[in-house]
């Protein structure tokens, strides 16, 4: 999925409909018909109770999982008729996946966490340990390469993730609740790095609890229950456009 045959309107992932249930005794409906499209460049954050069924649907969004009912397309393509390797090379290439509890390997450094989804072979250009230095200079850790996880605080840890999301220059970004194990400074600083992710014209969407991680998004898709209740525009466009218009005038 090349980002620039796409055209600026075209959504980069979308559900139509998608119902996801688990069978555990009664059945669970943690998707219960979800349409949703992620537009290219968008910043989406989710939010809802527990149980209401965001990550299920990062799951779907992310090609982790499929839907049981409705459809789940990524660049137009529907996943449902990819096979699980083409699936698997998709999620590799093109989505970075962020976490709450970061899901570092324990045994290896900063840099061999950042570059282990190279695996996949996308062409970045540079060899393993370039591309370490190029992604943790660019999250703060430029002097961090060779520690362990345990040699890192919280941020540190969640910076080496994101390092690792974006080894592949992916045109998706997905995080599950990325603040949720951190102090709000930290969580602060870690936003600093999805607005940058953003302008640099990433497609972000971000499952959080907390009302002022998800203000750094575009908009606030509320789930209830499985269903989308509410998609509330977060627009900050007013104050931008009255700056303009006071240029205009000038
Ligand atoms: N693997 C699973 N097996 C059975 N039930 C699950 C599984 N994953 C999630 N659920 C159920 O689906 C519902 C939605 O879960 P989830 O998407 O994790 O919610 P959230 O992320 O909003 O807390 C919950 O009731 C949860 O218990
Ligand atoms: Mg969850």
């Amino acid at each position: 999925m090349s980002q620039s045959q796409r055209r600026a309107t075209d959504a980069v992932v979308s559900t139509r409909n998608a119902r996801r249930t688990y069978y555990l005794g009664e059945p669970v409906h943690a998707l219960d018909g979800v349409s949703l499209s992620l537009p290219e460049g968008s910043f989406t954050a989710v939010m809802g109770p527990s149980g209401s069924g965001k990550s299920t649907l990062m799951n779907l969004l992310g090609c982790l999982d499929t839907p049981d009912e409705g459809d789940v397309e990524i660049d137009g393509q529907p996943v449902a008729g990819l096979s699980g390797a083409e699936r698997a090379r998709l999620r590799g290439t093109e989505i970075g996946f962020i976490f709450q509890t970061f899901n570092l390997m324990p045994r290896l450094t900063a840099a061999e966490n950042a570059t282990l989804p190279m695996v996949f072979n996308k062409d970045v250009g540079v060899g393993r340990r370039e591309r370490a230095e190029q992604l943790l200079t660019r999250v703060g850790l430029g002097d961090r390469l060779d520690h362990d996880p345990t040699e890192l605080s919280g941020g540190q840890r969640q910076r080496v993730a994101i390092a690792r999301a974006l080894v592949n220059e992916p045109s998706l970004v997905l995080a599950d609740e990325p603040t949720g194990n951190l102090d709000t400074d930290t969580g602060a600083e870690i936003m600093e790095l999805f607005e940058a992710l953003h302008d640099e014209g990433r497609t972000i969407l971000m499952v959080t609890h907390e009302r002022q991680i998800a203000e750094h998004a575009e908009r606030i898709v509320h789930l209830v229950d499985g269903q989308i209740e509410e998609i509330e525009q977060l627009d900050d466009s007013a104050g931008a456009k009255r700056e303009v218009i006071t240029d205009e005038t000038d």
